[in-house]
């Protein structure tokens, strides 16, 4: 690549010199070529001439430094050698379809290896999807479990988060100190990706999750929807009332619209983190990106399915929620090809209006008789509550999660929750016309 914009240059250079040599003889011609005609015409002519050929070179010289140009930047600049430079194919791929880069987050869990183990399985293309492992607190065991995956891949890489100062806090949030350590390693690996990696999208995973064999195509297939509509922020694998007996085991192909952050293997575009780095928390970031403000009121895509499965049960914030959540929730395993569906029932005009004629179309019912019907396969029912209270004894009752950030209930979308239950798709909705979420709630 080097040595064609060095051949570029020496040939604009000739064609430069030349020019003028030509331009010289055609002046010192002017005498004696036309010796009997009006010389001020003559000498006109030669200017109008001389004009075009000025005008002609000059074109060719812009559309030349333009080609010099393209290639300096195909070669990534003056100062990068041969080894870094993008080969013309990919960079046709990287304009024809999205890279979309795997941040793992690792810390001192040696058992990553799992977690890249399944990323490298279920890869479909190391271009379209390298890994680049963040790794925080200095843990050399877990550096090595990396480095062996690095050493003989180049699509997968290293950045280990460089400051490991304690962080100073209050005796009263010391015990809080994981969470801290969690949101500055968060946003040195995000600006890592977005900043000095330039990546526009990355797709997220913590170091305790299994994936999908979809995992991938689940990604790739909703990611123009993040493009197409302002009023998504993110894609997320993750479905928060993912348990067995609360989703339609037949539907692996469903996703929905919600409210409430889900992460657990999520994407992030580059224009978001942008506008989340500078009021970036320094703890807590998972339910700081709960709160509709911090978000400006968008919404997330997440499956009827989950297409990640938390397998780590130490750290920070699992144990207790480990036992009593994370480990029931279903791990998709059948492969839906999501390039190739219509998705568009996801954008904001379609689903809005879609969900809220459907609801308050449905005939009502209490969430105990849900729970207690017995005929399987019937049709859709809404359940109503009215407040904080109502809403979280229909959720209890029904097997859902019924906690609240910032007022949202887990997975709602505008008010309403929705699941599957004994055959039966059921919708927890406010009995009230709903305009935002009270954060009095919860
Ligand atoms: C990790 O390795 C580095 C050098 O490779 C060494 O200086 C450091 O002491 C090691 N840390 C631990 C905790 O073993
Ligand atoms: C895709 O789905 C939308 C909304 O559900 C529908 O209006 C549209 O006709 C569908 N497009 C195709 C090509 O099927």
């Amino acid at each position: 690549m080097r040595l064609n914009v060095k051949k570029a240059l020496i040939f604009v250079s000739c064609l430069v010199i030349l020019w003028v040599l030509i331009s010289y003889a055609s002046v010192i011609e002017v005498p004696r070529s036309a010796p009997q005609r009006d010389p001020a015409v003559e000498i006109e002519n030669k200017i109008i001439k001389l004009q075009k050929q000025v005008d002609a070179q000059m074109a060719e010289s812009k559309s030349l430094l333009a080609k010099v140009n393209k290639l300096k930047k195909l070669s990534g600049g003056e100062n990068v050698g041969e080894d870094n430079s993008l080969k013309d194919a990919e960079v046709m791929q990287h304009l024809s379809q999205p890279i979309l880069p795997v941040l793992v987050i690792a810390c001192d869990r040696v058992t990553v290896q799992r977690c890249l183990d399944n990323l490298v399985k279920f890869r479909p293309s190391k271009e379209t999807f390298p890994i680049i492992v963040s790794q925080d607190c200095g843990h050399n065991a877990t550096y090595e479990v990396i480095t062996s995956y690095t050493a003989s891949d180049p699509t997968i890489s290293v950045v280990r988060q460089p400051d490991l100062s304690e962080i100073v806090l209050p005796r009263v949030k010391v015990k809080f100190r994981g969470y801290y350590k969690i949101a500055r390693h968060y946003k040195f690996a995000l600006n890592h990706v977005f900043e000095t990696l330039g990546h526009e999208a990355v797709i997220i995973v913590e170091d305790d999750l299994d994936i999908s064999p979809d995992f991938f195509e689940y990604f790739l297939g909703t990611y123009p929807l993040l493009l197409k509509d302002p009023s998504l922020w993110c894609i997320s694998a993750w479905n928060d009332n993912g348990k067995l007996e609360v989703i339609d085991m037949s539907r692996p192909d469903l996703l929905h619209r919600t409210d409430f952050f889900p992460g657990l293997g999520w994407v992030l575009r580059k224009e978001m983190w942008q506008k989340l780095a500078p009021k970036w928390p320094t703890a807590f970031f998972d339910d700081w990106l709960r709160n509709p403000v911090n978000i400006d009121g968008k919404a997330c895509i997440r499956p009827e399915i989950s297409r990640t499965y938390s397998f780590g049960k130490v750290g920070v914030s699992k144990g207790l929620f480990f036992d009593l959540h994370l480990r029931n929730i279903q791990l998709n395993m059948e492969y839906v090809e999501f390039t190739k569906l219509n998705l568009t029932y996801l954008l904001k005009d379609h689903y809005d209006d879609t969900l809220a004629s459907t609801v308050y179309n449905l005939p009502e019912m209490s969430a105990s008789e849900v729970v207690a019907s017995s005929d399987l396969s019937s049709d859709p029912v809404r359940v109503m509550y009215s407040n904080a209270k109502t809403y979280q004894r229909a959720a209890k009752k029904l097997g859902l999660m019924d906690d609240f950030r910032s007022g949202v209930p887990r997975t709602a979308y505008r008010g309403i929750v929705t699941c599957f239950i004994r055959g039966r798709r059921v919708y927890l909705a406010p009995s009230f016309e709903w305009n935002k979420y009270d954060p009095t709630w919860g």
